[in-house]
């Protein structure tokens, strides 16, 4: 990250187009795509894909008793792989009683208190990673509709202002690279253009799987930006833009990347 500075300023001094805007539906392409022919067949080999030892984690806390109310996630949902399929292309998602947008973690959570009786797992603990990665695994393939409710209108306007200020010591705005600049190269690594789709993600400088919060607070960071806490309305808004904006792609999870 020390090399953002100088990036920026090349970024921003280099003759670089003129903001080339939102991009195109149809020009929208997966981190993947930019990815090196090694990095993509280890997402591609569930047998190399470090993500796959989180997803088994994942599985064998789907149907262990946890809480004072001692069910398992298997006791009311069963077989994940019919229940869960296509659940995490659509969240965040509104919860109707708290008239907000959660996040997959926030509703994994929300089980727990509420059906299991138990404590609520830590932002970017094993046991959270592992669940989310379980269920999140279960969409692999299926198209992202996240944003489609029409009451999440204002949260997704809200993500798209934060996406679209500058902000931080360098003054970026996470459009200026992942919407003006993608296929540009920031310390030699290809910026992308930021699609959320194989969250959570194995991330080969992390050496561990991460939430999508966890990525989009290391750019906040690189732009010298105070990052918003886990779980903040601003993160959970980012979120949603950033999946409303990734409408059609598909779901990867548990993606690689570098
Ligand atoms: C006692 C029953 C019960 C248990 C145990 C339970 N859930 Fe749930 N879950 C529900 C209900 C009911 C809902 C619908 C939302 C609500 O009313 O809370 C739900 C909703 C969900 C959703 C959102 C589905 C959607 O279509 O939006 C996910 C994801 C989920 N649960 C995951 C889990 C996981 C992971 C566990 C275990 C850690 C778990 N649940 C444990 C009852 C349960
Ligand atoms: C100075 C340029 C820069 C800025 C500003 C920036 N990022 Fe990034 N971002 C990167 C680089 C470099 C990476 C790592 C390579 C990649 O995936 O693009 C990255 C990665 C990402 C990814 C991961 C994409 C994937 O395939 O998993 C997301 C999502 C993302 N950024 C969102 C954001 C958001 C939201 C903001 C604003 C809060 C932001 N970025 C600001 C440069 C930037």
């Amino acid at each position: 990250m020390s090399s953002w500075r100088a990036i920026a300023a090349a970024l921003l001094f280099a003759a670089l187009p003129a903001l080339a805007g939102e991009i195109p539906p149809d020009a929208r392409r997966s981190g993947y795509t930019f990815m090196g022919p090694d990095t993509r067949a280890m997402q591609d080999d569930d047998t190399s894909n470090p993500g796959m030892l989180f997803v088994l984690d994942g599985e064998a806390l789907w149907s262990t008793k946890a809480g004072s109310a001692e069910k398992a996630c298997a006791d009311c949902h069963g077989d994940a792989r019919s229940s869960m399929k296509g659940v995490a292309a659509r969240y965040p998602a509104l919860d109707k009683l708290l008239a907000r947008p959660i996040t997959l973690d926030q509703r994994i959570n929300l089980c727990r208190a509420n059906h299991q009786q138990a404590t609520a797992l830590t932002y970017e603990s094993r046991d959270l990673l592992a669940l989310s990665a379980f269920v999140a695994h279960q969409s692999r393939g299926i198209a992202i509709t996240a944003g489609d409710d029409p009451d999440l209108k204002p949260f997704v306007a809200q993500g798209r202002d934060l996406f679209m200020q500058r902000e931080g010591q360098l003054n970026l705005a996470c459009s200026n690279c992942h919407d003006d600049n993608f296929d540009k190269r920031l310390a030699g690594a290809p910026i992308t253009q930021a699609q959320p789709t194989g969250y959570p993600l194995y991330r080969l400088e992390w050496q561990t799987l991460g939430s999508l919060e966890r990525r989009l607070r290391s750019c906040m960071t690189g732009v010298r930006a105070q990052a918003y806490e886990y779980g903040s309305p601003e993160l959970v808004a980012l979120e949603l833009y950033l999946m409303s904006r990734a409408r059609g792609l598909k779901m990867e999870t548990p993606a690689v990347r570098p």
